[in-house]
Formats: structure tokens, C-alpha cells, sequence
């Protein structure tokens, strides 16, 4: 058996191909046919240990656009939950599928199920990454500012999941990435190194935002730490996105959350709601982001085909 294409994290992209999947979606967005069905009769499994407003219905609209449908599973209703092996679940899932997205609280949770899936694999969200989110964050700035090579991109706040897959985008993409996060809630070293001089630490919020072209936070206490709140409330305080650090940072940049967002914590309503932010147009994204990478994986001979077809 050929071991299907996996999207684990950003890395499993190469740049070219990340940029065409980003022109692809912005093609099925603004061309959107209603007879075109590429995934007619395919079936994704989404597998949800954690929430999911946006993840959740992307998906499950994007399968419904192409002709296909979704399945939607937590561990609570499937014997996930009972302690059936990830190894044995991946395998007669994946019989049964034809491609499986999991949000999970530990990544080897989605790199054992991709070892053992005999369909493609796609990262929901883990603990670690969270790459379908950029996809879309990434057809934003496209569609607004054009490619982000060169271009310098803050990440402030806490150096979460959001912020690993930001660091892998740097790499892929080839821009820039400040970053300003509290002592204690740095991101991961070796993810860090791994993208080299691309990343650069800074002591607070402002000195960050300089020079930026793209201002991104994300919550201060993730899914799975909520006990940890009011321990953050006090180290973050400091690291609040306000006006302030807008204007520290390029006339024209922009906002980016991957939402949920809290107003008056990680960043200023003011913020959040301002001229400046981009979030809806970011959360819609996900929708058009997510069907070009279904098409890459589920379909990717039909794509070559109709590459050059109007939709
Ligand atoms: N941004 C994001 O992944 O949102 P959901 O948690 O609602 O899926
Ligand atoms: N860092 C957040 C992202 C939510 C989309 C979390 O993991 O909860």
C-alpha cells in the first residue's frame, strides 16, 4: 500500500506548493460553482477531543460544497473514549474513510493515527500546531498585501501552538518573525532553531511591533489549561495588544486572531474591532483555505487536470 499525502504541520508543505494552494483558494472563493463536486461520495472522519466553532464547520462546509460529507466523532460517543487503541482505531477508520481530521490534546496523537491511516491525515489542532489556521491566515495577507516574503510578522503574547506554526510558516514562506512573549511561555527551543535567523525575541510588545507588517496574538490561557487563567492574567498583562502597539508597528499593518478572542485581555476591543483588524475575513478564510487543501489531498489528480479550468 502507497502511504497516503499526510498535513501534519506547515512543514509538510513545500513553499511552492503552499503559495498555490493559497492562490487556489482565493480562486475558489471569489469563482465558486456549485456543480463543481470533486469529492462526490468521499467521506471525512473529524475526529474532536477538544471545541471547535470555526474548525469544526469549515470543514463540514467545505465536504458539503464538494459533493461529499462529514462525520463528526468525539471520544465521548466513540470507543476512542474506552481506551481502543489509537493503532486499531486509525486502521478500521481509515478503511471506512476517505480522509481523517483530528483536533487533539497531544500531537502523537495525530502522528500515530497518520502512521496508521491508509487515508490522509489532517492536523485539527494539537497541542503543538496548528496549520490548517495558517492557511487561512496567510490567504489574508495574500489577498490583502500581497506575498509575505520579506515581510516582517509580530507574534505576541503567549508561544503556544499558534505561535510553533507561525515559526513554521517563517520558514515555509520565507518572512520574518518577531516575537514577544512573557518569561516561562517561550515557544519550543528546538522549533525555534529549526527555523534559524528567520526569528527574532524581543522584550516587550512594542519593540516587537516595530518595523511589522502583520500584528498576531492568541489567547492567554489555550484549550486544556483553563486552570491556569488566572496565573497568566498576571504574567500577560503587560503583553496586551492595544492601540498602542499598533501604532508601534507599520502605518499599514494589519490584525490577525485566530479566534475565539477575549477584548480586554489579549487585546483591546479597540483593537480587535478596529480598522486595522482582519479577523472575519482571517475566519471565513478558513473555509476556502481548507477546501484547496482537501482537493491537494483527496483529489489530487482531478486538481492537475482542472488546474487551469474556471471553476
Ligand atoms: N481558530 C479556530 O481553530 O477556531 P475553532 O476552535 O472554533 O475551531
Ligand atoms: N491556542 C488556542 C487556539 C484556538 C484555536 C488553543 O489551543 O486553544
Amino acid at each position: 500500500m502507497t502511504k497516503p499525502r499526510h498535513f501534519i504541520t506547515l512543514l509538510d508543505l513545500s513553499s511552492d506548493e503552499f503559495r498555490t494552494l493559497i492562490k487556489r483558494a482565493m480562486q475558489l472563493k471569489t469563482e465558486r460553482n456549485v456543480d463543481y463536486q470533486p469529492l462526490k461520495g468521499k467521506v471525512l472522519a473529524m475526529i474532536f477531543e477538544k471545541s471547535s466553532t470555526r474548525t469544526r464547520i469549515s470543514f463540514e462546509v467545505a465536504m458539503a460544497h464538494f459533493g461529499g460529507s462529514a462525520l463528526f466523532l468525539s471520544p465521548r460517543d466513540t470507543q476512542l473514549g474506552r481506551g481502543e487503541p489509537l493503532e486499531d482505531s486509525a486502521r478500521v477508520i481509515s478503511s471506512m474513510v476517505d480522509g481523517i481530521m483530528l483536533r487533539t490534546n497531544l500531537h502523537q496523537t495525530v502522528t500515530t493515527f497518520a502512521e496508521h491511516s491508509r487515508v490522509p491525515v489532517i492536523n485539527g489542532l494539537t497541542d503543538i500546531y496548528h496549520p490548517c489556521q495558517l492557511l487561512a491566515d496567510m490567504q489574508t495577507y495574500f489577498e490583502l498585501r500581497g506575498d509575505i516574503a520579506g515581510k516582517t510578522v509580530a507574534w505576541i503574547g503567549d508561544g503556544n501552538n499558534m505561535c510553533h506554526t507561525y515559526i513554521q510558516a517563517a520558514m515555509v514562506l520565507d518572512f520574518k518573525l518577531h516575537i514577544a512573549c512573557p518569561q516561562n511561555y517561550t515557544p519550543d527551543t528546538a522549533i525555534v532553531a529549526a527555523a534559524g535567523n528567520r526569528i527574532s525575541f524581543f522584550d516587550t510588545p512594542n519593540a516587537a511591533a516595530k518595523n511589522a507588517d502583520l500584528i498576531v496574538t492568541d489567547v492567554w490561557a489555550s484549550m486544556g489549561q483553563e486552570e491556569e487563567q488566572n496565573l497568566r492574567a498576571g504574567a500577560f498583562k503587560t503583553y496586551q495588544i492595544t492601540q498602542m502597539t499598533m501604532q508601534a508597528a507599520n502605518n499599514d499593518a494589519l490584525f490577525m486572531h485566530c479566534l475565539p478572542a477575549h477584548r480586554g485581555e489579549e487585546a483591546s476591543a479597540e483593537v480587535i474591532d478596529g480598522l486595522q483588524s482582519v479577523i472575519f475575513q482571517e475566519a471565513e478564510n478558513r473555509l476556502h483555505a481548507q477546501k484547496a487543501l482537501l482537493e491537494l489531498l483527496l483529489c489530487p489528480n482531478y486538481v492537475k487536470m482542472n488546474a487551469n479550468t474556471v471553476l
